[in-house]
C-alpha cells in the first residue's frame, strides 16, 4: 500500500522530551501514558492503512480536567496533538502526520444522564456508538445516527466529523440532534455548552463550530444528544433496479408514498454487490443475479399492520410500473440484518479487494451516477469505479478499486473528480470530512472568503496551531501570520 505524507513538519512545534513524559505521568498516572510500540503502531495508522504517522506518545485522559491539563501544557510547550476517537475516520484526520501527541478520550465512556420524556442523552465523548445504541435500546430509544463503524467509533468522533450515516434521511444531521457539548480549547479552557434545551437562541450558537471541525478547534469531552423513541414496526426491503433513473424515481415515490415512515434509502451498484459477495464471509445476494443497481429501503413506524400494508402497496406499485425489477421484504430481524450487512460491508469489502481511492461527494441526485460512469470510461480496464451511498441524502460514495496503488491512476482521478463535483455545485466532503486528504482541496467547495473566515476562527481558538495540524484547512494559510 502507499503511504500518504503531508508537506513538512512545522518547525515551530517542539519534540517530546523526558520532562514532558514525567509531567504527563504525574497528572495522568503511568497507565494512561502509552509509549508501547505495538499500541502506538495501531494508533499511528488509520483504518484504511493509507496514512501513517510516527507519534511516540498516546495519552488517555479520564476526565475533562485531565484533558484541560494536557492541552494547557502542550500549548505552553508548543507540542502538537491529534485528537483520536475510534480511529475509523476515512480521510486521514485521526492519525498523526509526524510526531503529534495522540489524545484519546476512550476512557471517558460514562453515560451521565438519560431523560425519557425529552429523550435527552448526556454522555462522555469516549462512549462507543454501539454501546450507546444498546443502552438506549434497553430504555426503548434509538440513536439518531447509525453507521457501519458503530462497533469502534466514539460519539466524540462522530460529533467531531459530523458523521452522517444511515439514518440521516429521517432524523437529520448532528447539527440538529446535538443539543449541547463540552469542549476543551487548545489553551486548556473548558467550554461548558452542555445544554439540554431544544430551543436556545442566546447569541451565537458556538457549539456548532465543534460539530464537524475534526479536532481542529478543541477536544470534545461531553455530548448531549436528542434521541428518538424506538418504534415497534421496522421493515427492510432489498430491491433491484435496472437503471439509475429508476433508482431516482423510486426515491421520489418512496418519499411521497411512504412519507413519515421512511427511515433509510441506500443504494449500491452491481460492482459493490460483487465485492461484498466475493470478499465477505456469509454474505450473499438475496436476489437472483444480476442487476445493475440495488436499493435498500427501511421503514420505521408505530403501527405494524398499517406500515406493512403501506410498504407492500408501494412495492407492488413500483414493481408494476417497472421501477423495480425484483425485490424481497425481510421476513425477520435476521434477514433484515443480512440486508444491512450487504450495504454496511462495502467499505470492508473494498479494503479486502486491494487498493481503494475513496471519494465522498454530495451531488445533485440526477447527476450523481454520471460521475461513476465517466470515471469508469477514464480509467478503462485499469481500475473499477464503484458507486454506492446514501441516495436519500444525495450522497455518493465513489470508490475506485485496483489491485495496488498506482500514481498514474491517481492522476486520472484527481483533480478530475473534484473539478467535476465543483462544476455541478456539489461538495467534495459530504460526511467524512476533509482531514489530511482534502485539506488542500477545500476551495473546490468553499469560497475564498469563507475559507479566510475559517482560518481566522482557527487562529483565534488555537493561536499556536497545535490542534490537529496539517488537517482541514490548507497548512499554507495557517502558517502565514
Ligand atoms: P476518529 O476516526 O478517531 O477521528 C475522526 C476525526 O475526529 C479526526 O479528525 C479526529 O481528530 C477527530 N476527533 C475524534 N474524537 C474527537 C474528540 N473527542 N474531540 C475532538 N476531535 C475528535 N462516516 C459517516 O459520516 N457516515 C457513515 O456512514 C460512515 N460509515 C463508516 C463505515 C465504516 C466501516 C468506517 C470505517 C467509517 C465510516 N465513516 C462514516 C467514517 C467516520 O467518520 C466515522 O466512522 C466516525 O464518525 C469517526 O469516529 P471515530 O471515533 O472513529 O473518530
Ligand atoms: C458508508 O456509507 O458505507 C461509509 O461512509 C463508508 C464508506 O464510504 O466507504
Ligand atoms: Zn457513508
Amino acid at each position: 500500500s502507499s503511504v500518504v505524507t503531508a508537506t513538512q513538519r512545522n518547525p515551530l512545534f517542539s519534540t517530546i522530551n523526558s520532562d514532558d513524559i514525567r509531567y504527563f505521568k504525574e497528572i495522568l498516572g503511568e497507565k494512561s501514558v502509552i509509549q508501547d510500540e505495538e499500541m502506538l503502531d495501531a494508533a499511528n495508522s488509520d483504518w484504511m492503512r493509507k496514512y501513517k504517522g510516527s507519534s511516540k506518545l498516546k495519552l488517555q485522559p479520564r476526565s475533562t480536567e485531565e484533558v484541560s491539563q494536557i492541552l494547557k501544557y502542550c500549548n505552553a510547550r508548543c507540542l502538537a496533538v491529534v485528537p483520536q476517537g475510534g480511529n475509523t475516520g476515512l480521510v486521514g484526520g485521526s492519525v498523526p502526520v509526524f510526531d503529534e501527541v495522540i489524545i484519546n478520550v476512550g476512557s471517558m465512556n460514562n453515560i451521565i444522564s438519560f431523560d425519557k420524556v425529552s429523550g435527552t442523552l448526556v454522555c462522555e465523548a469516549g462512549c462507543i456508538l454501539e454501546n450507546l445504541i444498546s443502552f438506549l435500546d434497553n430504555q426503548g430509544f434509538i440513536m439518531p445516527l447509525d453507521l457501519g463503524a458503530k462497533g469502534s467509533c466514539q460519539i466524540g468522533g462522530n460529533v467531531s466529523t459530523n458523521a452522517g450515516g444511515l439514518r440521516l434521511v429521517r432524523y437529520g444531521s448532528l447539527h440538529g440532534n446535538v443539543l449541547g457539548l463540552e469542549a476543551v480549547l487548545a489553551n486548556g479552557t473548558v467550554l461548558d455548552m452542555l445544554g439540554t434545551l431544544r430551543k436556545d437562541n442566546t447569541g451565537y450558537d458556538v457549539k456548532h463550530l465543534f460539530i464537524g471541525s475534526e479536532g481542529s478547534l478543541g477536544i470534545v469531552t461531553k455530548v448531549s444528544i436528542l434521541t428518538p423513541p424506538k418504534l415497534s414496526s421496522v421493515n427492510v426491503a432489498f430491491l433491484a433496479c435496472e437503471d439509475y433513473i429508476s433508482c431516482q424515481k423510486l426515491l421520489l415515490e418512496a418519499k411521497t408514498r411512504l412519507g413519515e415512515i421512511l427511515s433509510a434509502f441506500e443504494f449500491l451498484d452491481t460492482h459493490a454487490m460483487d465485492l461484498v459477495v466475493r470478499h465477505l464471509d456469509a454474505v450473499r445476494n438475496p436476489l437472483p443475479p444480476s442487476h445493475n443497481f440495488y436499493v435498500l429501503i427501511e421503514t420505521t413506524g408505530s403501527d405494524e399492520t398499517n406500515d406493512k400494508e403501506k410498504l407492500e402497496a408501494f412495492l407492488l406499485r413500483s414493481m408494476e410500473s417497472g421501477l423495480i425489477s425484483d425485490g424481497v421484504l425481510a421476513q425477520d430481524i435476521n434477514q433484515a440484518s443480512s440486508f444491512w450487512r450487504i450495504r454496511e460491508g462495502i467499505a470492508e469489502a473494498l479494503m479486502k479487494a486491494g487498493a481503494v481511492y475513496k471519494y465522498d461527494l454530495s451531488l445533485p441526485v440526477e447527476k450523481m451516477y454520471n460521475l461513476v460512469e465517466e470515471m469508469q470510461i477514464r480509467l478503462g480496464s485499469a481500475a473499477k469505479a464503484v458507486g454506492y451511498g446514501h441516495l436519500g441524502d444525495s450522497n455518493l460514495h465513489l470508490n475506485i478499486s485496483t489491485p495496488q496503488y498506482d500514481d498514474t491512476i491517481l492522476a486520472e482521478i484527481e483533480p478530475f473528480v473534484y473539478e467535476w463535483t465543483s462544476k455541478h455545485q456539489g461538495s467534495i466532503s459530504a460526511e467524512h470530512g476533509l482531514g489530511l486528504m482534502k485539506a488542500n482541496k477545500i476551495h473546490y467547495s468553499r469560497s475564498p472568503e469563507a475559507v479566510q473566515l475559517m482560518v481566522a476562527i482557527k487562529k483565534l481558538l488555537d493561536p499556536n496551531g497545535i490542534l490537529n495540524p496539517y488537517k482541514v484547512l490548507p497548512p499554507s494559510l495557517i502558517s502565514q501570520s
